[in-house]
């Protein structure tokens, strides 16, 4: 079946991007998130970064205008009703993703597929509050998704051939690089490599041996890597990581190796959220 239409679930820093690239490929989107505010929230975004691309003459005036008369924004699941596949990027919750699942099986066509944008959880459970779990798949998107190369694509224990055939060849009509995970893991290839050295970075904060600004300076010159691990925690979200963090912790608990850091619960504590806030790690001693 060919995707002619999209379903965006959540306008959120992943699902905005997700609707972006998706509009820019040609599909037509339907975003919705829970309140009018998110789903404006999530509009903006995607006109700023096209204003920006315009300005840096990557595109012309009337090629954004085009990309955003293909998404419509929402506050109403049922306007999912008639799109060819959808793309769920909600918080990252498992009791929201089956609630959310569950409604979409009840309002999409049978033989749509539903793919969770999530950066850890089990396409397993959540495929099994549907009736469709064989069309329930990973398709883990990078932040930010317009600019980021790789979708990780992923089966659940029911996930059939064909619906990780149609996510991948859908990824990469985006122009992403996509691999595919053949066993339903907690973090999948990139976040489980990803997450032991944000935990160590703050542990090694924790103990006083170098500062958040000293720790990403090693990595970045000692290591080669674009960003240091608090910047990208800063960019994806403390929350998100410390949500990642406990599900590993709960999922994969072997030696103690991922317990949450006191210093990561207290950053959750303090309310101050990275990209939610606008303050994180290079402000919290202040
Ligand atoms: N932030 C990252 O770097 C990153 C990267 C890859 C994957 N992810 C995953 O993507 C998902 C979303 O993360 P995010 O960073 O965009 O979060 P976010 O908090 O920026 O956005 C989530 C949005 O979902 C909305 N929402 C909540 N319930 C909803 C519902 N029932 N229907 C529609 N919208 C609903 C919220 O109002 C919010 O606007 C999570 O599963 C996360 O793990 C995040």
């Amino acid at each position: 079946m060919e995707i002619k239409k999209l379903g965006v679930l959540g306008a959120g820093a992943m699902g905005h991007g997700i609707a972006l690239v998706a509009a820019q490929t040609g599909c037509r989107v339907v975003l919705r998130d829970v309140e009018e505010r998110f789903v404006q929230g999530g509009l903006k975004m995607i006109d700023g970064f096209l204003s920006k691309s315009v300005e840096k003459g990557k595109i012309t005036g009337e090629a954004k205008a085009a990309v955003l008369d293909r998404i419509t924004g929402t506050t109403r699941m049922s306007d999912l009703a008639d799109v060819d596949f959808v793309v769920e990027a909600v918080l990252e919750d498992m009791d929201v993703k089956k609630s959310v699942f569950r409604e979409l099986d009840a309002i999409c066509r049978p033989e749509v597929i539903l793919a969770s944008n999530t950066s850890s959880m089990s396409l397993t459970e959540i495929g099994a509050a549907t009736k469709r779990p064989d069309k329930v798949v990973g398709m883990h998107f990078f932040n930010p998704a317009p600019i980021m190369k790789l979708v990780e694509v992923i089966r659940g224990m029911a996930t059939s051939d064909e619906a990780v055939r149609v996510t991948a060849k859908l990824a990469q009509d985006m122009g992403k690089v996509t691999v595919e995970v053949k066993k339903d893991t907690p973090g999948f290839i990139v976040n489980r490599i990803m997450m032991p050295h944000m935990i160590e970075a703050m542990r090694i904060v924790e103990e006083g041996v170098a500062t958040v600004e000293d720790v990403d300076k090693a990595v970045k010159a000692g290591l080669n890597y674009p960003m240091g691990p608090f910047e990208l925690m800063d960019l994806t979200g403390i929350d998100i990581c410390h949500s990642v963090t406990e599900y590993f912790y709960k999922e994969l608990n072997k030696e103690g190796k991922w317990v949450a850091p006191t210093l990561m619960k207290n950053m959750i504590r303090s309310g101050k959220l990275g990209r939610k806030t606008g303050e994180g790690w290079y402000s919290y001693k202040k």
